[in-house]
This record gives structure tokens, C-alpha cells and sequence, in this order.
């Protein structure tokens, strides 16, 4: 099983940006987390950070043929961005999307998800964790273990 794991703006700001929010953690720690996880389940991971939308749409395309399942965290794009939603469903792989904090409980604006319309599940607030609750149901999706 090969994820692709595409991770928006700000994203690369993990450990410097609102720590209070999303926690102490850098991306070079959150990008380990990802492969320890991957490595524990068994999965093949591939690790993507763009802060440009097209970027973004480009990495989800090329999962077509080329992974078995995506994790997202699309950041601010979750809530503006139609064409990584349109991208999501042209690709029509399974797909989770996670964010680091809990946007049910922030302001309005980020309880809008266009992104989370082409998702299996949306699992929020779980800080990395969350990273690793998304392997472990797209497993069970596709492995059934
Ligand atoms: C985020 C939540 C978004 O609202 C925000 O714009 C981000 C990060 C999260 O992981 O909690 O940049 O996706």
C-alpha cells in the first residue's frame, strides 16, 4: 500500500507558527512521525509540501496510478480551494483529510471544508496523532487488516 501524504501552506512553519494551536512539533518531526507510522503498518509513503495551490493539484495528480491512497492536510486551501477539490475527485482514490487542530472550534470560516466533499473521513484536532488515525483506517479500507 503506497500513500501520498500532501500537506498545504504554512505546513513547513510547523514549531514557529501559533504553537498553542498546533502544537510544538516541527515538520521535519511531523514528516518522522509520518515514516515511523508508515514504516510500523507496513506502508510505503511518499511526503509532499507546497505552499502554491497548483502544486498541490500537480501532486495529487500524479498519485493517479501511482499511489493506492491519499492523506491531506490542504490547511487554509480546505476552505477556498475548488480546484483541489476537483482535483481530489479526478484522482477518485480512497483520501483522508486531517488537520492538526480541532476547526470545529475555531472560527466559522474553517468549519467549511470544500476539500473534505472528495474525503473518506476528516479526523481534526489530534495534533500528529491524527497523521497516524488516517493510516490505520485507509489500511483497513484497502487491506482490510
Ligand atoms: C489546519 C487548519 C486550517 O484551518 C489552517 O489554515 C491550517 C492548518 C490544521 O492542520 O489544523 O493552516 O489545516
Amino acid at each position: 500500500m503506497k500513500i501520498f501524504f500532501i500537506n498545504g501552506p504554512n505546513i513547513n512553519m510547523l514549531g514557529i507558527r501559533e504553537p498553542e494551536i498546533y502544537g510544538g512539533g516541527s515538520y521535519r518531526e511531523l514528516v518522522s512521525f509520518i515514516e515511523k507510522t508508515c514504516a510500523a503498518e507496513g506502508a510505503e509513503c511518499d511526503i509532499f509540501q507546497s505552499n502554491c495551490e497548483g502544486a498541490i493539484v500537480d501532486k495529487i495528480q500524479q498519485a493517479y496510478k501511482n499511489a493506492d491512497a491519499i492523506v491531506i492536510n490542504p490547511a487554509a486551501y480546505t476552505h477556498t480551494s475548488v480546484a483541489i477539490l476537483d482535483a481530489l475527485k479526478a484522482v477518485a482514490l480512497p483520501t483522508v483529510e486531517v488537520h492538526l487542530s480541532d476547526v470545529k472550534n475555531r472560527e466559522s470560516f474553517r468549519r467549511v471544508s470544500y476539500t473534505g466533499q472528495a474525503c473518506e473521513k476528516t479526523i481534526t484536532g489530534l495534533g500528529f496523532e491524527g497523521y497516524r488515525q488516517a493510516v490505520l483506517y485507509l489500511k483497513e479500507l484497502i487491506c482490510g487488516a
